[in-house]
């Protein structure tokens, strides 16, 4: 496969937890105890961890000795107002919140969000100071229906409308059909990377910006399949939602991505790679 844009490969690879709405406030901060974290490969991979809202003060001080930068797993569309039981991104921010997912499957799916709010929300965490992660990704249907490629772009495109260069070049994509969300069916690689250039062909197209821009893989990653997504040279980092919840198990995935990236940029250097 040949394009004209020539494809990035990120030194630092982007491993991110997703803890969605478990742990209690003891389980959050005993995460963080003793020297399990400290084996974190922090000189080639940016570790994140989306935590529940509440814990993000609570934890920010724990998480930075280790190296951790701390995520919230959504935000108002709004700075400010009368949104009873929202929490601004200008909020976030001031708690030590440095990323925020935005469209997750799960609020698409089960809080009926639209493309539209999840473009405003990009907006507003980008107007707080914070970078968004933006989730896209199809249904087992439309996969099936054979529009895989069509939900993805309609989904970013959403977002990529209300953002200018700059901004666009300030976002992370990830990558998460939703028919592998937490059921052990991971994406193989091969399908992970098609989706992944399509995106970066798009953003290509439409803001010829390519360089800065990471696109992440999710759903059902492991220990066991993470080596796959690390030493592609499309993939800039994974999105794990289950095993980020075990510290030991995180750090493993952190040090095979680690180890493969290492890999997979000697190899490059040595034989550099076109699609
Ligand atoms: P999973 O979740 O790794 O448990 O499949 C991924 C996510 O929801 O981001």
């Amino acid at each position: 496969m040949t394009t004209s844009f020539a494809v990035t490969i990120h030194e630092r690879f982007f491993v991110a937890g997703n803890w969605k709405m478990f742990k209690s406030p003891i389980e959050a901060m005993q995460y963080f105890e003793g020297d399990t974290l400290l084996d974190l490969p922090l000189d080639t991979v940016d570790v994140v961890l989306f935590v529940p809202d509440v814990y993000i003060y609570l934890l920010r001080r724990l998480a930075w000795q280790k190296g951790i930068l701390l995520g919230a797993q959504d935000c108002s569309s709004e700075m400010e107002g009368p949104y009873t039981g929202e929490i601004s991104p200008v909020m976030l921010r001031a708690l030590g919140c440095d990323f925020v997912l935005a469209g997750h499957s799960e609020r698409r799916r089960l809080f009926g969000e639209t493309d539209d709010l999840i473009a405003q929300k990009t907006r507003a965490i980008l107007g707080a100071g914070m970078t968004p992660v933006v989730c896209v990704g199809e249904t087992a249907e439309e996969r099936q229906a054979g529009q895989t490629f069509s939900t993805v772009e309609r989904q970013l495109h959403a977002v990529l409308q209300v953002l200018n260069y700059d901004e666009t070049n300030r976002i992370l994509v990830a990558y998460e059909p939703v028919w592998a969300i937490g059921t052990g069916l991971n994406c193989s690689r091969e399908d992970a990377e098609k989706v992944i250039y399509h995106l970066k062909e798009l953003l290509y197209r439409l803001r010829y910006a390519t360089e800065h821009f990471r696109t992440l893989y999710g759903g059902s990653v492991t220990r066991e399949n993470v080596k796959e997504y690390a030493a592609s040279n499309l993939i800039d980092g994974v999105l794990v939602g289950g095993a980020s919840l075990h510290p030991k198990m995180f750090v493993d995935i952190s040090v095979i991505s680690r180890d493969a990236r290492v890999a997979l940029l000697s190899r490059t250097k040595r034989y550099p790679m076109e699609w």
